[in-house]
């Protein structure tokens, strides 16, 4: 397909579902080869689905020379899959629960800069040099802080500064890769599921749209523009930068 990332190469982290789903199809929509690298499978999904579990090195290992073995290149990264991991606060988190939240949101993203700078640095007939644009999916819980949940709110800093980092370097090493982290409000995907089976889903997403200024929650395409955005040179400028689309949730009080 053509496009302007046509011919480039892409791997979405939890692209089965939600906001991962959404920007695999804009990255394709642009003539992308996405691949889709979920522990679920993408039913009727786009592009080339593969097992991966974002927490295992191994796993990074085995994708990236698969991608590089079968699409010759890398360019995009979107760090993409989390888990909520609950609503336990700081008394009630147990080490375990913890510990597999960061796993995934934390480790897992930090996995997947390590390994698409691995990537995104190899040159090929059709890739001269190295370059490259990593997405990193936070949250307004990696901007403001809240009671709980008090792993997922840890895991989202992190990835904030993790991508600052990663940035900084890719930056001094000349390499050409971008790093920028994206900070959603509230979107309407299957990590809310249990939310929507307590209180219904429209009632539910019409509750949580009231609590952000713009009155609505976002939809995954919502997001997925941003990280289509920041995926294309048209961000070419931008690294180390933090996106937030939030709907103007942590833009301060509003009257009402
Ligand atoms: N939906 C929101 O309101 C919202 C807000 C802020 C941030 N986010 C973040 O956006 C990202 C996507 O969330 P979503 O709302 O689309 O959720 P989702 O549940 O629809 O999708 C998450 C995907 O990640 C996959 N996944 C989970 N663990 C994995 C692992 N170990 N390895 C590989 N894949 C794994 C799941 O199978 C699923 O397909 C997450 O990082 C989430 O924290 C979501």
């Amino acid at each position: 397909m053509s496009g302007e990332l046509s011919g480039q190469v892409a791997i979405v982290t939890g692209g089965a579902s939600g906001i991962g789903a959404a920007s695999a199809a804009l990255l394709a929509g642009q003539g992308a080869r996405v691949i889709v690298a979920d522990l679920q499978d993408a039913k009727d999904g786009t592009g080339r689905f593969v097992s991966h579990d974002v927490a295992s090195e191994e796993s990074w290992k085995s994708l990236l020379a698969d991608v590089l073995g079968r699409e010759g290149r890398l360019d995009i990264v979107v760090n993409n899959a989390g888990i909520s991991g609950g609503f336990a606060n700081a008394e009630t988190t147990t080490v375990e629960s913890w510990q597999h939240v960061q796993a995934i949101n934390s480790e897992g993203v930090f996995l997947g800069c390590k390994y698409a700078i691995q990537g995104m640095k190899k040159s090929g007939p059709d890739k001269p040099a190295s370059k490259g644009s990593i997405v990193n999916i936070s949250s307004i819980a990696g901007l403001i802080g809240s009671a709980g949940p008090t792993a997922y709110t840890a895991s989202k800093g992190a990835v904030r500064l993790l991508s600052k980092s990663v940035a900084l370097y890719c930056a001094e090493q000349r390499y050409n890769i971008r790093c920028n982290s994206v900070h959603p409000g509230g979107v309407d995907t299957p990590i809310f599921n249990p939310l929507w089976q307590a209180m219904g889903h429209e009632q539910g997403k019409a509750f949580v749209g009231s609590r952000h200024p713009i009155g609505r929650m976002a939809e995954p395409v919502d997001l997925g523009e941003v990280v289509l955005w920041l995926a294309s040179d048209r961000s070419s400028f931008v690294t180390g930068a933090e996106i937030v689309a939030d709907g103007g949730l942590t833009s301060g009080l509003m009257k009402r």
